[in-house]
């Protein structure tokens, strides 16, 4: 619009001033200097729009970050400290029931124990609910009844961060950080150092792929860690549990991606990780659980199996079948 305007002003002096010049009402030297002082003043008024258009897009941001700072939290902190040295890593899920807002019940009356130190595993459809338990104990939700209790303290009454730090996740969809690969290894453990990071990369089975990257583990891994392929992220993630040295260790399809091969030498190392950890692992690949202290089948948001291998094959029931397809016996 400003610049249509000055356009027609420009116009404007030029049509009338060559009229009034031609009728001799006015010199050509006049004419002249009006075009270029008319110039002169009308294009400073683009500087307007540009401070209109400032000023648009600061308000926007100040909308957005006074919104953000306005939102009232969701997940309010306890007020018990836990330790992490003093943390056992007892994990008890008692008679919960959890919905995400306004959908059916995902997890119905729930119980589930784990003692400090056992490794258990939890197998179940897509869509059974395996992840929506763990991200419970972590508390990215709230249970609708019932509790979570860690050490036989309801997760509720502890400070969020304690509860956290406490609690090692590699998640189903890695989140990789626009960083370098000792970066991301390092997420959550910040003052760990280079061997440290090394250590965990090795237990991972990451350290080999690292060194084979341009830059080793100063290679950016690119937005959300594009640039790497899945079986390398989630091992990224992996060392990253790993390194975090967690009394709690979640382990959600950690393996998915990655080959058989990596995957038993992942296992061996896991398998000296969480010996006398507190261990969560989801799967669909049974072996990977195969040898947990306690499996846990999951249908329709409640436990319908539970009991070692062995005990979960004599039952005959839906763990059987599962193993059936997978090892290819019928
Ligand atoms: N953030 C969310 N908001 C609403 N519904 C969700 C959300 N996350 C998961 N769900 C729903 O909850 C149910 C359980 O999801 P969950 O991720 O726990 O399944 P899962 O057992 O981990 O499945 P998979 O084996 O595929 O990982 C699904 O039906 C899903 O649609
Ligand atoms: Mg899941």
């Amino acid at each position: 619009m400003l610049r249509f305007l000055i356009l027609l002003g420009f116009v404007l002096t030029l049509y009338l001033g060559g009229r009034e010049v031609l009728q001799g009402r006015l010199t050509v030297g006049t004419y002249g200097f009006m075009v270029f002082i008319v110039q002169d003043l009308l294009w400073p008024f683009t500087f307007l729009s540009e401070v209109m258009d400032e000023y648009q897009r600061a308000m926007a941001s100040v909308r957005r970050v006074m919104g953000l700072l306005d939102t009232a939290i969701a997940i309010p902190h306890g007020n018990n400290s836990l330790p992490i040295e003093m943390i056992a890593g007892k994990v008890q899920f008692d008679h919960i029931t959890f919905a995400y807002n306004e959908r059916n019940d995902i997890l119905k009356d729930l119980s589930l124990q784990i003692p400090a130190g056992a490794t258990i595993g939890i197998v179940g459809a897509t869509g059974s609910g395996k992840s929506t338990l763990v991200k419970l104990l972590l508390r990215f939700y709230e249970v609708q009844s019932g509790r979570i209790l860690v050490d036989d303290i309801d997760i509720r009454d502890l400070n969020l961060f304690d509860l956290r730090r406490c609690i090692g996740w590699v998640s189903q969809d890695v989140f990789l950080f626009h960083g370098t690969v000792a970066e991301n290894i390092a997420y959550g453990s910040f003052d760990a150092s280079h061997d440290e990071i090394i250590h965990a990369a090795k237990l991972a089975e990451a350290h080999e792929f690292i060194l084979q990257l341009p830059q080793g583990y100063d290679t950016i891994v690119g937005e959300r860690g594009q640039k790497l392929s899945g079986g390398q992220r989630q091992r990224i993630a992996i060392a990253r549990a790993i390194l975090k040295d967690p009394p709690i260790l979640i382990l959600d399809e950690a393996t998915s991606a990655v080959d058989n091969e990596t995957e038993a030498a992942i296992q061996k190392s896991l398998a000296m990780i969480t010996q006398n950890r507190t261990t969560i692992a989801i799967a669909h690949r049974l072996s990977t659980i195969r040898h947990s202290h306690c499996i846990y089948v999951m249908d329709d948001g409640q436990i319908v199996e539970q009991g070692k291998h062995e005990d979960l094959i004599a039952l005959d029931g839906i763990y059987a079948s599962l193993w059936r397809v997978q090892s290819g016996i019928h």
